[in-house]
């Protein structure tokens, strides 16, 4: 049951520290409200909080965002995110912003390129195709995400729906954007704890259902350094595998010599 009512507002409205409940107003000045110039992730649809709370304990020297559309789930995200940084022994949250809103309205609350990664983590699947406009991969929302991240921008999508999955590798692919670390089972070997899991991922992984995963490279900076890297990548191994080839022929070369000298040998003794 959703918790309700004004006075549950009044107790967001109380942390504007943490919980920014009117983010139009700090479009394109999201860098004075962190007081920093660091990098901003985003996870929309951000449910409970216990990604976005762990991933701003764990990396301080970034700044996030969780946003939902609802109240009660940024109130608990807000409890998240004091328990983690109490433990931590501080008691403000330095690097993290809760934010009411909707994606639709995503560029309403930030400026072309304010924004460096967008996590969409279990994002609502809408089966019925007649609300595939909604499924926060479609390539309407994949277009505005794009106008918003910088030179060094990411998507990084994770999900159990398999359709939501197909849905959105179509997606990506229709808006030309460049894939990599594709998983079709993210944990399959073992737990990947580098990665922070949601609530939503926990409870999937705990019924040993796959999660789905894939980083899409957004900005031209990150485009252009991820080709190098595999450029790079593609031409030692064309190196390693002319060089096997050459090691190969030589080897049936030698055997080819010692063939035609046991032949010869054997004329011999005739
Ligand atoms: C299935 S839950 C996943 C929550 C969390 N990311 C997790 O993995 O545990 C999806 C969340 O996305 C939020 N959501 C759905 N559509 C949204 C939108 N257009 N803008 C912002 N949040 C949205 C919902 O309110 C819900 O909390």
């Amino acid at each position: 049951m959703r918790l309700r009512g004004r006075k549950f507002k009044q107790g967001l409205e109380a942390q504007a520290d943490l919980v920014v409940l009117e983010p139009q107003k700090l479009k394109g000045r999201w860098r004075a409200f962190f007081g920093n110039d660091r990098p901003i992730m985003i996870e929309i649809g951000m449910g409970k909080g216990r990604f976005i709370t762990q991933m701003s304990a764990r990396n301080p020297e970034i700044n996030y965002i969780g946003m939902d559309m609802f109240d009660e789930l940024l109130q608990r995200g807000s409890e998240k995110a004091r328990a983690v940084w109490r433990e931590k022994g501080e008691e403000r949250v330095p690097n993290l912003a809760l934010v009411r809103g909707n994606a639709e309205f995503l560029e309403d609350m930030f400026e072309p390129g304010e924004l460096t990664r967008i996590y969409l983590n279990f994002s609502d699947p809408w089966p019925k195709s007649k609300h595939g406009k909604r499924r926060l991969t479609h390539p309407l929302f994949l277009m505005r995400y794009k106008r918003l991240l910088s030179d060094i921008g990411e998507i990084h999508f994770k999900t159990d729906s398999l359709s939501l999955f197909e849905f959105s590798l179509n997606s990506f692919a229709d808006t030309g954007l460049q894939l990599r670390n594709v998983s079709l089972h993210l944990h399959r070997d073992e737990l990947r704890e580098d990665l922070v899991m949601t609530e939503y991922e926990t409870k999937f992984v705990g019924l040993g259902q796959p999660i789905y995963r894939l980083e899409a490279v957004i900005g031209a900076r990150a485009l252009a350094e991820h080709r190098e890297r595999l450029d790079a990548e593609h031409a030692d191994q064309e190196r390693r595998a002319e060089e096997a080839l050459a090691r190969r022929k030589a080897g049936l070369a030698v055997a080819g010599d010692a063939d035609e000298e046991r032949e010869a040998e054997e004329e011999r003794a005739d």
